[in-house]
């Protein structure tokens, strides 16, 4: 039962679409042991941070409904009050048009899948829009697959192998989610989340101090524009001790969306080789378009980059316990250095 509980609260915090939701069946549900335990991991209005009250009414009104529907002895079974409150605090509150919900910014709290054995969860708090998918000219408001991919690769053991104690930079970082996540839980000794837009940069300082509940973290995000030199900031020294800005490794998820961006995506990846100490690059992309990656594979070939898939599949949806994201679309993981 805790297991199921587990699931769906870490599935609400994320904010997944409520028909996707893993619901605990209604024999489950009517007990109420688990009411309670829901109320409390769920729905007590004093647990942060709270998904927007329309995602929040739309969830528990499917989980009432799916008790209602196993209602059998009106005389023994019953909706605790506790969540018939939340309910009621819920359906007063005023409704945000459809527009105003999509362009508001949500706190969103990304958990990471479960490894064995392990003795706490390790999750991140980022601010997005999941309705905003290109506004700004960017792609970046909102955390992809393709990084749910990397971040769940990363949270295994072989993953976290690649980036422990190590110095890392973030390519097209968009909301800083896998940075945020290997400066908070991976032992990095820094990270430098990187993305062309400012107003992305400024929305990761601020997802750092909201990540920072630990104390501070190795995280610093940077204005960087592929094809121009990357400058090191002051806070940067802290991890390059005051010596030239160097990096053990490259991260980058779905970077390769569209053909037109490869070569400079590529060129990015050989300066970041040749210049910034970098020996491999591990990238995740969303096999959206058999071109677009055809163009970038052809592209590492010529510019005699090795590129190794690592054996690292993604878990099906419905058995993930952790950064839930659809698998519809194939998602492959690289490890990409020079040859
Ligand atoms: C599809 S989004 C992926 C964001 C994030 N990596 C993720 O998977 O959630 C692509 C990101 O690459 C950034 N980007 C695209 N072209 C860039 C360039 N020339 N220089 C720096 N960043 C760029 C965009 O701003 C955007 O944040």
């Amino acid at each position: 039962m805790a297991d199921l509980i587990r699931t769906l609260a870490v599935q609400y915090f994320q904010l997944v679409d409520p028909p996707t939701l893993a619901l605990p069946p209604g024999n489950v549900l009517v007990q109420p042991a688990v009411q309670q335990a829901l109320y409390e991991h769920m729905f007590d209005e004093t647990l942060t941070p709270l998904p927007p009250t329309p995602y929040r009414t739309r969830v528990l009104k499917q989980i009432l409904a799916r008790i209602e529907e196993s209602i059998t002895d009106p005389e023994e079974d019953e909706i605790l009050d506790s969540l018939m409150d939340a309910w009621g605090n819920l359906v007063v509150q005023p409704k945000p048009s459809a527009l105003e919900q999509a362009q508001q910014l949500s706190t969103i709290k990304y958990t990471a899948p479960l490894q064995s054995p392990q003795t706490r969860e390790r999750n991140v708090t980022i601010l997005e829009s999941q309705g905003l998918i290109l506004s700004g000219g960017t792609t970046g408001n909102r955390t992809w697959e393709a990084a749910l991919h990397l971040g769940s690769f990363l949270a295994s053991p072989a993953g976290e192998a690649l980036v422990h104690g190590k110095r890392i930079i973030e390519l097209g970082a968009g909301t800083g989610f896998l940075s945020l996540f290997c400066a908070r839980h991976l032992g990095v000794r820094g990270v430098v989340a990187t993305d062309r837009e400012l107003f992305l940069i400024e929305n990761m300082r601020t997802c750092a101090r909201l990540n920072q509940a630990d104390g501070d973290i190795p995280f610093y995000p940077a204005v960087w524009d592929w094809g121009t030199r990357l400058e090191q900031t002051d806070e940067m020294s802290s991890m390059t001790g005051g010596g030239p800005l160097e990096f053990d490794a490259a991260l980058g998820a779905d970077l390769v969306y569209d053909t037109d961006l490869v070569p400079l995506l590529i060129s990015t990846v050989r300066d970041l080789f040749s210049n910034y100490g970098v020996s491999q690059f591990i990238t995740a992309a969303t096999l959206r378009n058999e071109d677009t990656f055809r163009t970038f594979s052809n592209a590492c070939e010529e510019n005699a980059f090795s590129v190794e898939a690592l054996p690292f599949e993604s878990t099906p949806a419905e058995e993930q316990s952790g950064f839930f994201h659809s698998t519809n679309i194939p998602i492959r993981t690289f490890r990409i250095s020079r040859a």
